[in-house]
């Protein structure tokens, strides 16, 4: 510890929308808690520019170059804006995606369409809910606001000189790990007309998902016309006089785009995109910015949209800033992506909604998508949709996925414990439960096809599990296959939800075999690997039978090409949540099992893992997300609360760099607030660990009139969080579990009696371990 460095909160101007806001005295301004800049430094890549609402498909804001960082979101705090672009993703890494349909002020006029007309910053910049202000060192200014497909792009000039706005179809994200995972424009075109509205597309490909080529479309006006509008191809720029005379085309790598002249110091844009047509982008601009409104009501739209449609379903009896500016940013970054692209889908027609950035389901299964569910059942239920949907067209649910493509997939297939909570849980709607488990059936029984990935050759890195072959052959995964070990640990979590969906369709055979193949991991489980006093870990295991010789601390890379993906053998040997009891008579029993997990929390035991505390245990990683919360299978909820609260209050702030690494899309968020909550979700199982709340009364709405009111008596605080009691609702409650039909499904309460001691009072049963039972 000691290595947190604080970085101050960037001030929050007042924007005129705040003043002039004429509010329901009854409504709370949540978005006033939220900072748009926690994790975007320390490597959270977390986007801060415009989103009107969650799940919104523009994402606008600006796109930094350093000449040496990839901005994966766009954002930087250091280095030139090189323009203000409308598609971003949001917490991810890998290698950037999007910044696409940009556009840059240039003070002055544009003698050579070719320059570098990047600008550095003159302050830092400013960001709320809805609201997005850089100030370049030329002096302009740009404020951003947007609705859901178009976005207004707000600029003041430091004279009234001729001034230029620059539209760059080639810009895009680019990337500097020298990995060939850097996107490419790959041509199209734009067209302008004398009155400065212009229309064209732009295709790119590749990004961390390898995609093949894609198209986005754009339509743009301004809002005065400019004294001139010009195309420009290569070096060579051309007065437009008719639209079908200004346009210009490319097939290649070539500079296009557009160029407009103001005589003023203030101008402002409307844009609208599209994947299906400019005529849609058009649409979508003139519909959504009709009239078109001023600046401060798009902002202030989109601040009600969030507080209306997410944060407002969680309010506490708290009046600690600080927790409420964790609680309510925390809220905002899990609900930035994915985005639903219901109608715009350009690959097929269908009914059913759609959904893209998928950022992936590796990291989203844990925690995420459970809580999505809580908080916005019916976006989950399209979710759950759209990927059944992708399956019926593409042949394979995504694990990741986005410019309208899989990829990429890290583990297993982990969209199948995605429906398998669904449908354990009741979620029905419009959701075509048959096809949901052919589904999950095909990424059970059909190897997908190699999309020869350099960096792990030897099967499919794009969708469906890769290492198929081994898994039904041996029951295990052999070297011969890059990541066996944590890949085979995720198969049988994979083949529990088959389990779980079989069972309630009725599908008796599948269902014992997809249960017999959940316990499969345990064939990679050698019982004389040993580490600092612990013998038996997941270790890989040859062709032959035998096992490789194999350090419990060492992944080797942790990557594409290791034995085990960006984990621990440590950590994936506790991975099977589902056979847990058996788990723990592998260890020896409860009291080892406690130990072990205690020395997952040992600091100097690891350099690798462990890169804040030197722990095994990884704040900043899916795989080790559930450890703290292991105790509770062996009767030490006191010791679950302890870590897991310890965890949330050291690696999680309101500063910049206050996620403990990559947001992963909103899966850090969320497993923040599940310990604010003071549950935690084993997902595809109804299941849910109890830990300690946060606040003294807390209440989540559930929709339809229902909810869950979470309250603790006793003092609670940093200090007075071990649990004495507690009452679920309203009836004396000793286990440390329950399910998601005790509270969520009808709403329901939790009286918890907090204090400074340990007591034990979870002596009821253990949570299930339904692999182990059976
Ligand atoms: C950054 O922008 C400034 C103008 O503000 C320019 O002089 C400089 O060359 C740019 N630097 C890079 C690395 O693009
Ligand atoms: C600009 O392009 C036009 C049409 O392609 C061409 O005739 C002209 O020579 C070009 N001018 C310059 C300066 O390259
Ligand atoms: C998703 O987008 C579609 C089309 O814009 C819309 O009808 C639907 O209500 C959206 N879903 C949610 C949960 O807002
Ligand atoms: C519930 O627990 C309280 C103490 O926490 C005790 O006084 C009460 O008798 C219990 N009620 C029942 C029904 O067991």
């Amino acid at each position: 510890m000691g290595i947190r460095k604080f970085i101050p909160w960037p001030a929050i101007a007042l924007t005129a929308a705040q003043v002039m806001t004429t509010y329901d005295h009854e409504a709370i301004d949540y978005s006033t808690y939220v900072s748009p800049f926690v994790g975007t430094t320390g490597g959270g890549n977390m986007f801060p520019g415009v989103s009107s609402g969650p799940f919104a498909v523009v994402k606008l804001g600006p796109d930094v170059s350093s000449g040496t960082t990839d901005a994966y979101s766009g954002y930087l705090p250091s280095g030139n804006i090189t323009g203000f672009s409308m598609l971003h993703e949001s917490g991810t890494g890998g290698a950037p995606k999007y910044g696409v349909v940009s556009q840059m002020p240039v003070a002055g006029r544009i003698m050579d369409p070719l320059a570098d007309f990047s600008m550095g910053r003159r302050s830092e910049d400013l960001a709320e809910v809805g609201y997005y202000k850089s100030s370049l060192a030329n002096g302009v200014t740009v404020e951003l606001a947007a609705t859901n497909h178009a976005g207004v792009y707000q600029y003041t000039f430091p004279s009234e000189q001729t001034n230029s706005i620059y539209v760059d179809i080639t810009h895009v994200l680019p990337s500097f790990r020298g990995f060939g995972w850097g996107q490419e424009y790959r041509g199209r075109n734009i067209a302008v007309t004398t009155d400065g509205r212009y229309t064209g597309e732009g295709s790119y490909n590749k990004g961390w998902n390898l995609s093949p080529d894609w198209t986005i479309y754009f339509c743009g006006k301004f809002s005065e016309k400019p004294q001139s509008a010009r195309v420009f191809k290569g070096s060579n720029i051309t007065e437009a006089r008719m639209a079908d005379t200004s346009s210009v085309n490319t097939r290649v790598a070539e500079k296009i785009g557009g160029i407009f002249e103001f005589d003023s110091s203030t101008v402002t844009s409307y844009v609208g995109v599209s994947w299906i047509s400019t005529d849609r982008a058009c649409e979508y601009m003139e519909q959504e910015l009709s009239g078109p409104p001023k600046f401060e009501d798009v902002v202030q739209t989109a601040k009600d949209r969030w507080n209306n449609e997410v944060f407002s379903k969680i309010t506490t009896s708290s009046t600690n800033d600080n927790d409420l500016k964790l609680l309510y940013t925390a809220l905002y970054g899990m609900h930035l992506i994915p985005s639903n692209r219901t109608g715009e889908n350009p690959l097929w027609t269908s009914n059913e909604p759609y959904y893209d950035d998928i950022f992936t389901f590796w990291d989203l299964f844990r925690c995420s998508t459970a809580l999505t569910h809580v908080l916005q059942p019916e976006a989950y239920e399209e979710q759950i949709r759209s990927i059944i949907d992708i399956w019926r067209h593409d042949g394979f649910m995504p694990d990741g996925r986005s410019s309208n493509f899989n990829g990429r997939t890290q583990g297993g297939s982990n969209a199948d414990n995605v429906l398998a909570d669904a449908y354990v849980k009741g979620v029905q709607g419009s959701i075509n439960w048959e096809d949901g488990y052919s589904a999950i059936k095909e990424d059970a029984e059909t190897q997908p096809p190699n999309n020869n990935d350099p960096i792990a050759p030897e099967a499919s890195t794009k969708e469906g599990r890769g290492a198929l072959p081994d898994w039904l052959k041996y029951g295990y995964i052999t070297p011969s296959f890059t990541r066996a070990v944590s890949r085979s640990v995720e198969y049988s979590v994979n083949d529990f939800s088959l389990y779980q969906v079989a069972t309630g369709l009725g599908k008796t055979a599948d269902a014992q075999k997809y249960l017999d193949r959940s316990r499969n991991w345990r064939n990679h489980w050698n019982p004389d690997a040993s580490s600092n006093g612990h013998s038996g870990f997941m270790v890989p295991r040859k062709a032959d039978g035998s096992f490789v010789d194999q350090d419990p601390l060492s992944c080797g890379g942790c990557y594409w090409g290791d034995a085990y993906y960006q984990g621990l053998p440590w950590e994936y040997s506790m991975n099977a949540h589902h056979d847990f009891a058996h788990t723990t008579e592998l260890v020896g029993g409860t009291l080892r099992m406690v130990d072990r997990l205690e020395k997952m929390f040992e600091e100097g035991l690891s350099s690798r893992a462990g890169k804040l505390s030197g722990t095994i245990f990884n704040p900043a990683n899916e795989p080790s997300f559930t450890t703290p919360y292991l105790y509770n299978f062996v009767g030490r909820q006191d010791l679950a609360v302890q870590r897991s609260r310890y965890v949330a209050k050291t690696f999680y702030t309101t500063a910049t760099n206050g996620i403990p690494g990559n947001s992963d899309a909103g899966a850090m968020q969320t497993w923040l607030l599940w310990n604010m909550i003071g549950l935690y979700p084993l997902t595809g199982q109804t299941t849910f660990l109890i830990g300690s709340p946060w606040f003294e009364s807390m209440s989540i709405n559930l929709g339809n009139g229902r909810a869950l009111k979470i309250t603790s008596s006793g003092g609670n605080s940093d200090t007075a969080y071990y649990v004495q009691s507690l009452r679920v609702n309203g009836e004396n409650w000793t286990k440390n579990w329950l399910t998601w039909s005790d509270v969520f499904e009808n709403g329901g309460t939790m009286e918890f009696v907090l204090g400074t001691q340990a007591k034990k009072w979870d002596t009821g049963d253990p949570p299930p371990s339904p692999a182990s039972d059976k």
